[in-house]
C-alpha cells in the first residue's frame, strides 16, 4: 500500500505544472525541448522528495492535445508511485484528457482528502482563448465543497492567476473574473491557500489570510517583470508543499541546476 504520511506526520505533495508537451518528443517550444525539461525535473524529484502523497498537474499538460502527449506524461508522472491530480490549462482540453487517460479517470477527481486537508481541483480553462474563466458550476461546486467539507484546512488549485502578475501582457491572459472567485473563497476561513500554474515563474501574495502561489514551468520560463513576452534565464523546476495537521503549509521550489538550455530568447511569442 502506499505509503502517504512524510516521517513529521504531514501529507507532501509536488506540484508539476506547465510541461506543454508534444506528441513528437523532438519538436521544440521557443528553442526548447519540453519533454528533456520534463525529464530533468523528475529526475530532480526523485533525488529530492522521499515520500510523496500526491502529484498535482495544474494544467498546460500538451502544447498540441494531443492523446500521445497526454499518455506519455501520465505515464511519466506514475513513475512517481503517487496519484496524479490533473487539471486543464489554456493549451489543454479537459475532453481530449479525459479520452486520453482513460484507465485513470480518478486523476480527474476535484475533491481530494489529505488528513484533515481538502485539495480542490477547479477548471478554469476557456475552449479557445488563453485567459481563464471559472464558470458558474464551478464557482457552485467550491462553494458547495467548502460549505459541507468537514476538513479543517482547504487548498485550491487551478491553472490561471486569481491575483495580478508584474508582467503586462501576461496578465492579459489572467483568471477574468477573480472578483467572483474572492467573494467564494472569503466565505470560508478554512482556505489556507490557492496554487496555480499558467504564470511561469515564482509568486507569493497574500490577501485576506490566503496565500497565493504561483509556479515555475517544467519547460520554458517566463520574465516576472516584462511589459511584452520575454523570457527568463531561470531553469525549469516544481514546487513541493507539505500539509501539516495543524493547517500549516510548507512550500518551496527546486530547480534544475547544472545544466543549460537550449531556448531562443528573443522569441516574441509562444
Ligand atoms: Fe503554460
Amino acid at each position: 500500500m502506499q505509503r502517504l504520511l512524510s516521517a513529521n506526520n504531514s501529507y507532501r505533495l509536488v506540484q508539476v505544472t506547465d510541461t506543454h508537451l508534444y506528441a513528437d518528443t523532438s519538436h521544440v517550444l521557443v528553442g526548447m525541448n519540453c519533454e528533456e525539461g520534463l525529464q530533468d525535473v523528475m529526475a530532480l524529484i526523485r533525488k529530492k522528495e522521499k515520500v510523496i502523497a500526491g502529484v498535482l498537474l495544474t494544467g498546460d499538460a500538451s502544447q498540441d492535445n494531443s492523446a500521445m502527449s497526454y499518455r506519455r506524461l501520465h505515464a511519466t508522472l506514475a513513475t512517481l508511485g503517487a496519484r496524479q491530480h490533473w487539471i486543464p490549462g489554456n493549451h489543454d482540453e479537459l475532453k481530449a484528457m479525459q479520452r486520453a487517460l482513460d484507465a485513470d479517470n480518478r486523476c480527474f477527481d476535484k475533491s481530494i482528502r489529505f488528513g484533515k486537508w481538502l485539495v480542490l481541483m477547479l477548471s478554469s480553462n476557456v475552449v479557445g482563448a488563453v485567459h481563464g474563466f471559472l464558470k458558474k458550476a464551478e464557482l457552485d461546486f467550491l462553494d458547495e465543497e467548502l460549505r459541507n467539507t468537514a476538513a479543517e484546512h482547504v487548498l485550491v488549485c487551478l491553472h490561471h492567476n486569481p491575483v495580478p502578475v508584474k508582467a503586462a501582457w501576461l496578465q492579459h491572459h489572467a483568471l477574468q473574473n477573480p472578483t467572483e472567485f474572492f467573494k467564494v473563497i472569503d466565505r470560508y476561513p478554512a482556505v489556507r491557500a490557492v496554487l496555480f500554474g499558467h504564470i511561469h515563474h515564482v509568486l507569493k501574495k497574500h490577501r485576506n489570510g490566503v496565500a497565493y502561489y504561483g509556479s515555475p514551468s517544467t519547460c520554458i520560463q517566463f520574465h516576472p517583470g516584462s511589459e511584452d513576452f520575454a523570457l527568463d534565464h531561470r531553469n525549469p523546476g516544481y514546487r513541493w508543499l507539505e500539509l501539516h495537521g495543524d493547517g500549516q503549509l510548507l512550500t518551496g521550489v527546486n530547480r534544475v541546476t547544472n545544466k543549460s538550455y537550449s531556448v531562443d530568447f528573443s522569441g516574441i511569442g509562444y
